[in-house]
């Protein structure tokens, strides 16, 4: 299984770049999500709506696009990925990831790139038996890049020998082997995970919000999902994109995201990371506020329910591990260990989110980790990277 794992599927120009998108579809079928970028030469031999239409997602193929550097750029691509797959790796691909030549899009996020990189090359029996490219190969052997082997038969180019790409489902096994079966530690267990700000309607069109964009909550989620979790996210208002594997239900107000909640339940584990607004408006309108000559409208405040304190103190089905998320401006730690045991939760993540840390929104978070036994300071790190560290802490505190 690859539940949730998240692969950049490179398509280098060569005839076997068809099967690429086969293996987009194996890949897909075992529960991972597909990313395509599609190389020029890769472009002579399949297209980028063939790519997109068959993953779901849009097709990368231009390092100099406004408007994929804008929404997506090679850094984004390259860390939302959980393994970069070439098929088929063409000679020339090769060679420039041994050099570090980086003049596209595919080569540059190779460059840019930390996470592990799997080859799968195709090409001509005798650019694959070259001098030049059995060194290249040595050379990204060596760079910790994984490789699966071509195989020997009739080539594209009528010549019989070693360089054709490897069978698809030979690549779909050297990718469940690199992940493995034993990184699914949370395996059968259920998860809920809330997100985002919620809105709280003044009259039809006008609401109170926050600053939350629910990116943390969602990492949580998909780093969850990652480890074999079945999770629920249930989202605030937010454009975030449902991660992988992961059933999201959207919400607007604190009320309807507790009932959300209840519905998800039973659960093993809850992690509340959405910054829910404390209270209501009580006296909103069912219309539109008209301005009056009377002056300004005074609004009454009702308090919102705490689904974290909720979750914490059900008598029945309690989840097995509560986690709750403290946004402070001052003494972070302090008021954090005092929020857990107010609270009743497990866990609290504490983050300071004073406007001049730039978490709140932000792509980063530096968190203390605060237990019965007290707090463990976590350095500054993107927030997909805690979310990634709390999953694996939650998956070793419920093996107990
Ligand atoms: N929380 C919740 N329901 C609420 C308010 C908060 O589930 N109505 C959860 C949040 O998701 C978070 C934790 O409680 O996990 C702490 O949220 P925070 O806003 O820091 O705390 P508050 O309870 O609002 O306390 P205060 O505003 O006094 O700091």
């Amino acid at each position: 299984m690859l539940k949730g794992k998240r692969i950049l599927l490179i398509i280098g120009g060569g005839v076997a770049a068809y099967k690429a998108l086969d293996l987009a579809r194996r890949l897909m079928e075992r529960g991972a999500s597909v990313r395509g970028v599609l190389t020029a030469g890769g472009q002579e031999f399949i297209t980028p709506l063939s790519v997109a239409s068959l993953t779901g997602d849009e097709c990368y193929t231009d390092l100099f696009s406004l408007k994929d550097e804008a929404e997506m750029g090679h850094i984004r691509l390259s860390r939302e990925a959980d393994l970069i797959l070439i098929a088929p790796a063409t000679a020339d691909l090769m060679s420039k990831m041994a050099n570090g030549i980086a003049n596209d899009l595919a080569s540059t996020i190779l460059l840019a790139t930390d996470k592990p990189v799997m080859i799968a090359p195709a090409m001509n029996a005798q650019m694959w038996d070259h001098p030049a490219t059995k060194r290249n190969l040595e050379t990204l052997r060596g760079d910790g890049i994984h490789v699966v082997q071509p195989g020997d038969g009739m080539l594209a180019c009528g010549e019989v020998g070693p360089g054709r790409l490897a069978e698809v489902m030979d690549m779909v096994a050297a990718v469940e082997d690199f992940f493995g079966g034993d990184n699914l530690l949370l395996s059968g267990k259920r998860a809920v995970v809330t997100a985002g700000p919620t809105h709280e309607p003044i009259d039809p069109v006008r609401y109170i919000a926050n600053r939350s964009s629910g990116r943390q909550g969602f990492e949580v989620a998909a780093a969850l999902s990652r480890l074999g979790a079945d999770v629920t996210l249930v989202a605030g208002p937010c454009v975030q994109e449902t991660p992988a594997g992961v059933t999201r239900v959207d919400v607007e107000t604190a009320r309807e995201m507790e009932a959300a909640v209840n519905a998800a339940l039973p659960a093993d584990i809850a992690v509340c990371v959405a910054a829910v607004a404390d209270w209501h408006v009580k006296n909103g309108g069912a219309q539109k506020l008209k301005k009056s000559k009377d002056g300004t409208p005074s609004f009454e405040f009702g308090e919102n329910p705490d689904i974290l304190k909720g979750l914490s103190g059900l008598k029945k089905g309690r989840p097995a591990l509560v986690v709750g998320f403290a946004a402070e401006t001052e003494n972070v730690i302090g008021h954090a260990t005092e929020k857990r045991a107010r609270k009743g939760c497990d866990l609290i993540v504490a983050n300071d989110v004073s406007s001049a840390t730039g978490i709140m929104g932000g792509e980063y978070n530096e968190i203390h980790l605060i237990s019965a036994v007290g707090a463990e300071s976590w350095p500054k790190m993107e927030k997909g990277a805690v979310a990634d560290r709390l999953a694996l802490k939650i998956a070793e505190i419920l093996k107990g």
